[in-house]
């Protein structure tokens, strides 16, 4: 495999031949999420070449479904082998030792001092699917608490939840019906007015108020509620980090209330924030949680992961077809080999540390990126007209990540007016100075 070393634009992006393919897709394809015009043909680490021969440094990491890199070398050497025994059979209905042991890998790296179940799916939406019969099942219960600005996908349990644009719902409704929407603790803007970076401790008592006071002892009977479904940071509703407390905060009260907590690690789990799972940072063992993404690099896959009295006590109530697929199996515990003997966690803390520092210095530069946050290598900067008012500058945020993009960097929005940055847990320090500087120069051409 021929190694990609660094950024080279060729021709203007997007050049000749991916504008044919984006005609193309155009015409064969549904409408979706298009967020640039790169057509990738091959990827390498940290490096993804398109069809016009132009070599990008991917700080998109394929929105988190990569975090060990591109083409990791042990992975493809498992799928491979994989490929040529078998690359498919009915993990549900029969057996197969691949499935079992990604099922056993995935337990031990999951948090949670207690034996835990599997089930697994090809998506994130699908896994919050599962996770959400698992804790119907379990509890007898109907009802459900979910966060503003939250995004748990598309299906149309997951959609009852996901709430960060009002596209996602317009022409759905009626979605699973149960869902009860309450603010987060966004520490930067959040409908209690408080500044949760100053004051902490306050957003999180008037959110836990909120849930309890004004929802639970007002008109949601919390003796029909089955569970809350909480990200430990908002992803698509602009990376949002709550005080560190307030998991731990908002576990207690479902406990106290015999709600279960189930924890969406779709976009922050494998690693992305310094940790296998953020619920690690936060010092919490949710009863459940949803991973996909990264959980087999970028080879489809799901899980809902549980502890074992939560299992569904009857045959059939939940099952799928491709869920454990064999070549996702063999990637999964390739892929947590890799990001334990790699020291992968270690990386992206220390450059998550790194990426935060540069990102601040650029925040100290120009006035209009309102906040830094983040963790780990999930960090993003949010774009603002005024610092005092907090308004979105979305008009600056898209021009910038479209002059990044013509000069060889990929970058992805979050919420109004953020730009995530999420490179492969292998970057370095150097790769992130590359970054830095593009997006600096892009800042101050789109201001001028
Ligand atoms: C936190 C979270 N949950 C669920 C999903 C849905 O995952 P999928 O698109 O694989 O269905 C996403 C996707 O971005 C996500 O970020």
């Amino acid at each position: 495999m021929e190694a990609l070393k660094g950024i080279n634009i060729k021709v203007e992006p997007p050049g000749p031949i991916a504008k044919k393919i984006i005609e193309m897709d155009e015409k064969y394809l549904a409408r979706s999420t298009k967020s640039l015009p790169i057509v990738a043909k091959r990827g390498y680490n940290s490096y993804i070449e398109d069809v016009d021969g132009n070599v990008f440094l991917d700080f998109t990491t394929g929105i988190s479904t990569t975090n060990i890199g591109y083409m990791n070398k042990n992975v493809l050497d498992a799928v491979e082998e994989q490929l040529h025994q078998l690359w498919h059979f009915a993990g549900t209905d029969f057996y197969y030792e691949a499935q079992v042991n990604a099922a056993k890998a995935l337990g031990e790296v999951t948090p949670g001092n207690f034996n835990k179940k599997v089930f697994f799916a090809n998506s994130g939406a699908e896994s919050n699917e599962a996770s959400l019969k698992v804790a119907k099942n379990y509890t007898k219960k109907r009802q459900f608490i979910g966060f503003i600005g939250a995004f748990h996908g598309r299906t149309m349990g997951a959609l009852a939840f996901t709430a960060s644009k009002p596209v996602q719902h317009s022409m759905y409704f009626p979605e699973m019906p149960g869902v009860v929407h309450v603010p987060y603790p966004n520490p930067y803007r959040n409908p209690f007015n408080i500044d949760g970076y100053e004051n902490p401790d306050e957003l999180v008592n008037r959110t836990i108020d909120f849930i309890e006071k004004y929802t639970l002892e007002t008109y949601l009977p919390a003796d029909d509620v089955a569970a809350i479904m909480v990200e430990p940071i908002q992803g698509e509703g602009g990376y949002i980090v709550p005080p560190e407390n307030f998991h731990r905060e908002l576990i207690k009260l479902a406990h106290e209330n015999n709600i279960l907590l189930i924890m969406d690690e779709v976009q922050t789990g494998f690693g992305r924030t310094g940790y296998f799972f953020a619920s690690e940072y936060f010092k919490v063992e949710p009863d459940i949680i949803s991973v996909a993404k990264s959980i087999a690099s970028g080879i489809p896959m799901g899980a809902s992961i549980f502890n074992e009295k939560f299992d569904f006590d009857k045959e059939g109530l939940h099952s799928n077809t491709f869920g454990g697929n064999l070549l996702a199996s063999v990637a999964c515990t390739a892929t947590i080999n890799e990001i334990k003997e790699k020291k992968m966690l270690e990386n992206s803390r220390k450059m998550g540390k790194y990426l935060n520092k540069r990102l601040n210095e650029l925040k100290d530069k120009y006035e209009e990126i309102g906040d830094v946050r983040g963790l780990g290598l999930m960090q993003a900067i949010d774009f603002v007209n005024d610092r005092s008012r907090r308004d979105f500058n979305v008009g600056l945020r898209d021009r910038v990540i479209e002059r990044s993009f013509k000069n060889g960097l990929l970058l992805l929005g979050a919420g109004e007016s953020a730009i995530r940055l999420i490179p492969p847990l292998i970057i370095t320090e150097e790769e992130i100075d590359n970054a830095m500087e593009i997006i600096d120069e892009s800042i101050n051409r789109e201001l001028k």
